[in-house]
């Protein structure tokens, strides 16, 4: 566990570092894992003349790190001698900005996942209809989270999306029973496209899923045009989303949709990935 004040020695070296590079290298699990003590994170500090100069983080029940040199401090072999204490496990590289691509090839790593932020303006609204679209009700929480890990088996994080995360969400501020939409057929739900809008009014497709028994029939494309619709009649000026680089097919739907690339996070990784991934 790091004491209060490396705590913030790190947050303060990651804002340098997110000044030099415009990228943050640590994301909100890792920022939040270095107040609190959860046994999987074991942090990692180098220090020269009582500054700190590099850190890294390892968390094991993700099975990856994140790791970070000073700008006045690269090219030293620091990075390297950090990664060696994490090694193992995969790096993230946000924004897979040159100096980690270079990192990446030197010490033999591979890319093992990348994810994609995708971007597109709105419409003014349609008006358009979609009928048998409806907004969510508590009486669809279990039938919701059952097509969530049904349509999402395959992803790492997504498919244990449990009762708790939607309780905490559904208590948010943000959240919209309006802006949460479903379909469904005699059988229960077939699929659901969950909408947010940020505070400065950006939407984002925050949850797309359909049903596998409902996969290919067009309900993903319906469930999307609904929801845009939902979002731009709110106000929205843009929409944007998260999504796994592999699921080619939801990376071909929102292309269609008009929606292009503006992010890549890339998750570097040994070639032979050791046991305790
Ligand atoms: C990526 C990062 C950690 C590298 O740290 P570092 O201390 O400079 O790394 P090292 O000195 O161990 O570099 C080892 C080798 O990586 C390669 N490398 C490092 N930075 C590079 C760059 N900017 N361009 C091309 N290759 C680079 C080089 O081959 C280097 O060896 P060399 O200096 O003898 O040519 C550092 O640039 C950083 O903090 N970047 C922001 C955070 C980040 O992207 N982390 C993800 C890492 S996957």
């Amino acid at each position: 566990m790091l004491s209060p004040e490396d705590a913030q020695r790190v947050r303060a070296l990651a804002g340098t570092v997110a000044d030099h590079d415009g990228e943050h290298p640590l994301n909100e699990d890792a920022t939040l894992a270095l107040a609190g003590a959860p046994a999987s994170v074991t942090h990692h500090l180098r220090e020269l003349d009582g500054d700190l100069i590099g850190y890294a983080q390892r968390n094991d029940s993700h099975g990856t790190a994140q790791l970070f040199v000073h700008p006045a401090h690269r090219r030293r072999g620091i990075g390297g001698e950090l990664l060696a204490e994490v090694r193992g496990v995969g790096v993230w590289a946000f924004g897979n900005l040159p100096a980690a691509q270079g990192f990446a090839a030197a010490n033999g790593l591979l890319e093992r996942r990348r994810l994609l932020v995708m971007q597109r303006p709105l419409d003014p609204p349609t008006g358009q209809r979609f009928d048998g679209v409806r907004p969510f009700t508590m009486q669809d929480a279990d039938a919701l989270l059952a097509l969530n890990a049904a349509a999402f088996d395959w992803h790492p994080e997504q498919r244990r999306f449990s009762r708790a995360d939607l309780d905490a969400r559904l208590a948010e501020d943000w959240f919209d029973p309006d802006g949460l939409l479903v379909t469904s057929d005699a059988d229960g739900l077939t699929g659901f496209h969950w909408t947010k809008r940020h505070p400065d009014g950006r939407g984002e497709v925050y949850i797309l899923a359909t049903a596998p028994r409902a996969q290919g029939t067009g309900l993903g494309k319906r469930l999307l045009a609904a929801g845009l619709e939902h979002l731009a009649a709110a106000g929205s000026p843009s929409v944007h989303l998260y999504v796994e680089a592999a699921n080619a097919r939801a990376v071909q739907l929102y292309e269609r949709t008009g929606f292009t690339v503006v992010h890549s996070d890339v998750l570097y990784g040994p070639d032979q990935p050791s046991q305790e991934q």
